[in-house]
């Protein structure tokens, strides 16, 4: 198939391209190629490509930055979620988009099915439901909500800690934010599967088990061998954020299960085949 990838230069747009690649002529889209908010680049850029399928992982994930500036927020994630998702059925490709486990209140004790209600206490949180809706007004389309997001191409939760340690900083994160991880590349493969099977509809996409930021750090340096001492874990309300954090937004995986697809393996093998991957994985050290 053609398929199309929004936010190619992203962390999640990176393994994406990098696993569709496999099988598929793949064209990973920048902002250069197109800024989304511009509804003639999108429709210009897809008219040239005629895809299959596009894949939509650009936006802002930034909560602080959607608090802080809503205008751009809806902008971004919901007209440009709306450009993308006219333009795609104009040249007849169906759309899968990339939302988050941040639709939802945090309020929940047990992890939270795709039937529960959304209810998001963030600007972030009710831009990407307004992008998750847009997108499931096509029958032929997927949504999969993903949760903090670690793997190769960019930056992220977890190697940006690293780097505190190997620096010999402290490296302080919530620990009372309980949810779910995200290894990149697993993920994509898990997508591919459930798009080549043209199993339409919403899905929760995490690796399988559940962790908070502060054993997520932890877990990570003692993989990498560094000193999971200098990780201090602190209230998020401490951390003086602008957006609200949730304190639980464990995803369960009905979507997946009923359909009859496998999980992810669980996020701390996930996590040491990652940290191998950048060579950082100390022989011996952390679980599997
Ligand atoms: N990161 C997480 O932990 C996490 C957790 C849950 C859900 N998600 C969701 O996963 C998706 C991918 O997140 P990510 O971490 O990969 O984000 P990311 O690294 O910030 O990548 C997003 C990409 O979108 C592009 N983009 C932003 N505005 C654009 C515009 N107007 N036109 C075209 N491209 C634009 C950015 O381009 P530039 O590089 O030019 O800025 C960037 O490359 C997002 O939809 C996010 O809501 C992420």
């Amino acid at each position: 198939m053609k398929i199309a990838i929004t936010g190619a230069a992203g962390l999640f747009g990176y393994g994406l391209v990098k696993v569709f690649e496999n099988g598929h002529t793949v064209y990973p889209l920048t902002r250069a190629d197109a800024d989304i908010t511009r509804s003639e680049d999108v429709e210009s850029i897809f008219t040239k490509i005629r895809p299959d399928v596009v894949i939509h992982p650009a936006g802002i994930p930034d909560l602080d930055v959607c608090e802080a500036d809503p205008a751009k927020a809806f902008s971004v994630n919901v007209h440009g979620t709306r450009h993308v998702v006219e333009a795609a059925q104009r040249v007849g490709a169906r759309v899968a988009t990339i939302s988050t486990d941040a639709v939802f209140d945090g309020l929940k004790q047990s992890p939270y099915a795709e039937s529960d209600a959304p209810r998001p206490p963030t600007v972030y949180g009710r831009t990407k439901l307004r992008a998750e809706r847009i997108t499931l007004q096509a029958t032929e389309a997927w949504v999969f909500r993903v949760s903090v997001l670690f793997g190769p191409g960019k930056t992220n939760f977890v190697e940006k800690g690293l780097r505190k340690l190997a620096e010999g900083s402290e490296y302080i994160v919530a620990a009372d934010q309980i949810g779910s991880a995200s290894y990149t590349l697993d993920l994509a493969e898990k997508m591919r599967e459930v798009i080549e099977a043209k199993r339409y509809g919403l899905y929760h996409l995490s690796n399988a088990e559940s962790c908070s930021r502060l054993e997520l750090a932890q877990r990570a340096a003692e993989i990498a061998g560094l000193d999971a001492g200098k990780i201090a874990g602190m209230p998020s309300s401490a951390m003086g954020r602008r957006a609200k954090r949730l304190h639980y937004a464990v995803l369960e995986m009905g979507g997946l299960k009923r359909e009859g697809f496998t999980l992810p393996r669980p996020w701390p093998q996930a996590l040491r085949a990652y940290l191998a991957s950048l060579g950082l994985a100390k022989k011996g050290n952390g679980a599997s």
